[in-house]
């Protein structure tokens, strides 16, 4: 693998209900660790950001959350975005994550098998983003020991995501020319891109081709996956990627944001979902690993301001 380019998906970051429901989905059922609160590091509306992973926060095990309730806005699921969250299981458990998941209230749909491996899809219970939990016998990441679910079932961190597009040409063209994926498979109007000569987990994209969708919301808006992003070495590797994006015509980057744990770029794809490039700095460096996840860290436009802020986010209440 060509380890100076995208390496693997690294979080993917969605607009939720309240913060108490991330907590009681993702941590109490998906059975990840709540590693990280802090606030949205963009505008003026105070809005949670919460980080849920595997102990340390791992590339490709990491999900972040807005629960965006307390600004009113809802989202539009539809094409142009990403669509679906894909957890990886171990083989023969998807029956024990049916149960459990029926057991939290959660409906889950019917089986079925996609390139040969099955799964089940579901929704966040609160803000309805689609989830799927998928049997992956190939993937051997260390998952985080939850008090929830028990090891052996464990889902290990990302097995894919799904992204919708009205047109597929130049989606393709920008995974294998910018992104440095390659196209894998195909099954009906779902197309399989992963990264380039690597067979490690957390490196498969589904790109769906649906025409005739209606285009889905690129706000901050609750309901909707806001944007997916991918692992990159350092900066020069990431710099130089946004250089070669732009050659090619593809414009729409962002100049680089510090966002406290990473240092993001974000494009708008040629249909539109939004990718991030982003460089890991780590969850530890504001806080000891085994208290991640307790005190909130407000970001820099609040700074001045965190009693305020807590007093502000106490409509948004957190009990783990
Ligand atoms: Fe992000």
């Amino acid at each position: 693998m060509d380890n100076n380019h995208i390496t693997s998906l690294h979080h993917i970051t969605i607009c939720t209900g309240t913060a108490q429901g991330d907590i009681d989905f993702f941590v109490k059922v998906l059975g990840q660790r709540f590693v990280k609160r802090t606030l949205f590091y963009d505008g003026n509306i105070p809005i949670y950001h919460l980080y849920f992973a595997d102990k340390t926060g791992t590339p490709g095990t990491v999900m972040t959350t807005f629960p965006t309730r307390r600004t009113g806005l809802k989202g539009r699921k539809g094409s142009n975005q990403f669509t679906v969250c894909t957890y990886s299981i171990p083989k023969g458990s998807l029956e024990w994550w049916v149960d459990h998941l029926n057991k939290h209230g959660i409906a889950t749909g019917e089986p079925g098998t996609r390139f040969g491996q099955r799964f089940i899809g579901f929704s966040h219970p609160e803000c309805g983003i689609d989830f799927e939990v998928l049997e992956d016998e190939n993937d051997n990441r260390e998952p985080f020991d939850s008090p929830y679910v028990p090891r052996e079932k464990a889902q290990r961190g990302f097995h894919s995501w799904t992204a919708s597009v009205r047109e597929l040409e130049d989606m393709d063209v920008f995974m294998s020319s910018c992104w440095n994926f390659e196209k894998i498979g195909e099954e009906g109007n779902r197309h399989r891109y992963r990264v380039k000569d690597t067979d490690a987990a957390g490196t498969i994209i589904d790109i769906l081709h649906e025409p005739d969708r209606r285009q889905g919301s690129w706000t901050i808006a609750e309901g909707i996956i806001h944007h997916g992003a991918f692992a990159v070495p350092d900066m020069e590797v990431q710099a130089r990627i946004k250089f070669d994006t732009e050659g090619a015509g593809f414009t729409d980057f962002s100049d680089r944001k510090n966002r406290g744990y990473f240092e993001s770029i974000y494009v708008r794809t040629p249909g539109g979902v939004m990718f991030e490039a982003t460089h890991s700095l780590g969850f530890t460096h504001d806080e000891d690993e085994a208290m991640l996840g307790t005190d909130l860290k407000v970001s820099p436009q609040f700074d001045d301001k965190k009693h305020l802020i807590e007093q502000a986010m106490q409509d948004d209440p957190i009990v783990v």
